[in-house]
């Protein structure tokens, strides 16, 4: 299995895996229509995997483009991470989520299918779990209705993998359950390049700390938890990045057609936690406040990641204090700012 499309590979997940891939032995093949991540980031990963990298500017729900990359290509194997994925955007625009998420997954699947192509790799997210019962949530925990469209989207993605197995035997599927993705490449070279305002709560801390923002708000301290903020797994982008190697092994050596792993590090964060991590790699007391809770916020959720340690042979390798400091060198490289 060498050429793998990566679908959204200059994004901030896919170009970290762009260059695991390469480091494996693998020639990835990018295609990204840029709406979230900018064509300069194909230098440095050109620069971190020392050879050009095949890239197309397209997008995934063209047909005609995707049919003209398999006919130029002989794709063994598709990693599809292309989609949007702000959760309080998909609630304001749901139908921008459900046809962009849905709708390439959908063109994707067709041209594979017209070339015989049976191997994916699905980047979903630990939100199809919503709020677990029990902790930590494990693959066999039951899948509650997403609370927003944009989990939704990764549900019914999900779905339509597995009816699709059953309607070709020969298709195989691994759905990789994201935790909460942080940091950066230890180089500095490639990171999360947040447009706007940062969703998130690891770029929002860094650009708080560079002066970009003028503070932090902790978006509710009142839960449930250890010291009251929400608790969440933060696994390093380069971490999960190779768990999507071992996944295309896994598909190539086994003869199961669906696998469905956690990627998490199994650890449970809160987010005061996750801001003394930051304050003592960056030597800095950081700017916040305690804020009024954000709507969709599931109180706690940590992974179970035994099945994928087990099966796919892959371990989370950094420390939360690794990927925050990670995270602040990348910030660094992006410049300081005076408050606005
Ligand atoms: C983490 C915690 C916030 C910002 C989402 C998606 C998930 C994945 C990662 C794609 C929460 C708190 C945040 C801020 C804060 N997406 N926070 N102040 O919502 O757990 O997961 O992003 O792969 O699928 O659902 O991540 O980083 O937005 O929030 O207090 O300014 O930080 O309330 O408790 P989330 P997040």
């Amino acid at each position: 299995m060498r050429k793998i499309l990566v679908t959204g590979g200059s994004g901030y997940i896919g170009s970290h895996t762009v260059v695991e891939l390469v480091n494996a032995g693998f020639e990835p093949i990018i295609i990204d229509n840029y709406s979230n991540s900018s064509p300069e980031v194909l230098q440095n990963i050109e620069k971190l995997c020392h050879r050009k990298i095949t890239h197309y500017k397209e997008d995934c729900n063209n047909e005609e483009k995707l049919r003209k990359i398999f006919l130029d290509h002989q794709i063994s194997g598709v990693i599809h991470f292309a989609a949007y994925k702000a959760v309080g955007e998909s609630v304001e625009n749901p139908l921008k989520y459900y046809e962009n998420n849905i709708g390439s997954l959908i063109s994707v699947l067709k041209v594979m299918a017209e070339f015989s192509v049976n191997s994916i790799v699905f980047s979903s997210s630990c939100t199809v779990y919503g709020q677990p019962e029990n902790l930590p949530v494990s693959e066999e925990s039951e899948i509650i209705k997403a609370n927003s469209p944009y989990g939704y989207t990764k549900q019914v993605c999900e779905q339509i993998l597995i009816d699709l197995i059953q309607s070709n035997p020969k298709f195989k599927v691994v759905l990789l359950r994201y935790f909460n993705p942080i940091g950066a490449h230890p180089s500095s070279l490639i990171g999360e390049l947040p447009i706007g305002i940062p969703n998130n709560l690891v770029p929002f801390i860094t650009q708080t700390g560079a002066g970009w923002r003028k503070e932090l708000t902790v978006f509710g301290a009142d839960y449930n938890t250890i010291d009251g903020t929400c608790v969440r797994d933060y696994i390093h982008v380069v971490d999960l990045a190779n768990a999507h190697v071992k996944a295309l092994e896994w598909l190539q050596n086994k003869d199961e057609n669906l696998g469905v792993f956690n990627i998490g590090t199994g650890n449970g964060v809160s987010v005061l936690q996750a801001i003394k991590a930051f304050e003592k790699v960056s030597n800095s007391s950081l700017n916040y406040v305690k804020g009024k809770r954000r709507a969709g916020d599931v109180e706690q959720i940590w992974a179970s990641n035994t099945k994928a340690e087990k099966e796919l042979n892959w371990k989370a390798k950094y420390t939360l204090e690794e990927a925050m400091e990670h995270a602040w060198k990348w910030q660094l490289s992006l410049g300081r700012k005076t408050e606005n």
